[in-house]
């Protein structure tokens, strides 16, 4: 069993799908831990519902970037899991806590990477008029959303979507892309050799 942790500033709906996975032993392993920089997050209550403890870091409270980086680092170093997942967490980690826990943290992203990374994905998708998209899982690195990829799943771009219709498309196909990704990391089955990921069968 693996013990894997997750950061969520948001509604959590991609921890869900961890949590579910975990329940239903698709996932194995153990979440030990919602940490979130957000105390309105509704993930909290994801958490609660799902008897996980949850360690609130609130940005707004540490007056500097560098303060508040201290302080998640060492709320990370006390859970220590073998596995961060990054669920819809909307800062960008720096780079202590990136070296610290190098090939620990994965993330997910809501489009095709390289392209449109950083935040609103989608409408920076619809705004370019691309015809495609989807999702990306990804290792962390110390650059925003370039770490190496571990998965990617496609979604048609339509005539009419908005930023809306796109992200509910995409977010379907997040859920199930996340806990694979997850599934395989805790089965040992991923590689990173340099820039590629390799996935074992
Ligand atoms: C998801 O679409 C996720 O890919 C995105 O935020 C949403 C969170 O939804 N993450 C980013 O944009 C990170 N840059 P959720 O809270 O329901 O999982």
């Amino acid at each position: 069993m693996k013990r894997i942790a997750v950061l969520a500033s948001g509604r959590g709906s991609n921890f869900q799908s961890v949590i579910d996975a975990i329940r239903k032993g698709t996932i194995p392993a153990v979440c030990e831990r919602l940490v979130t920089d957000n105390p309105h997050a509704p993930a909290i209550a994801r958490a609660q519902k799902a008897g996980i403890p949850v360690s609130i870091v609130p940005f707004g409270t540490f007056g500097s970037k560098e303060r508040f980086e201290q302080e998640l680092l060492s709320v990370m170093q006390g859970i220590d899991p073998d596995l961060f997942i990054l669920a819809g967490y909307m800062r960008i980690l720096g780079s202590s806590v990136v070296r610290e826990f190098s090939g620990k943290i994965i993330n997910i992203h809501p489009a095709l990477l390289p392209s449109f990374p950083g935040l609103h994905a989608q409408r920076q998708t619809i705004a370019y008029g691309a015809k495609v998209s989807g999702c990306t899982v990804h290792f962390v690195d110390e650059g925003t959303d370039t770490g190496p990829i571990i998965m990617q799943r496609c979604v048609p771009v339509r005539e009419d979507d908005d930023e809306y219709t796109l992200a509910a498309r995409i977010l379907r196909k997040e859920h199930r892309a996340l806990v694979e990704a997850v599934r395989l990391f805790c089965e040992g089955k991923i590689r990173i050799q340099g820039r590629t990921v390799k996935i074992l069968i």
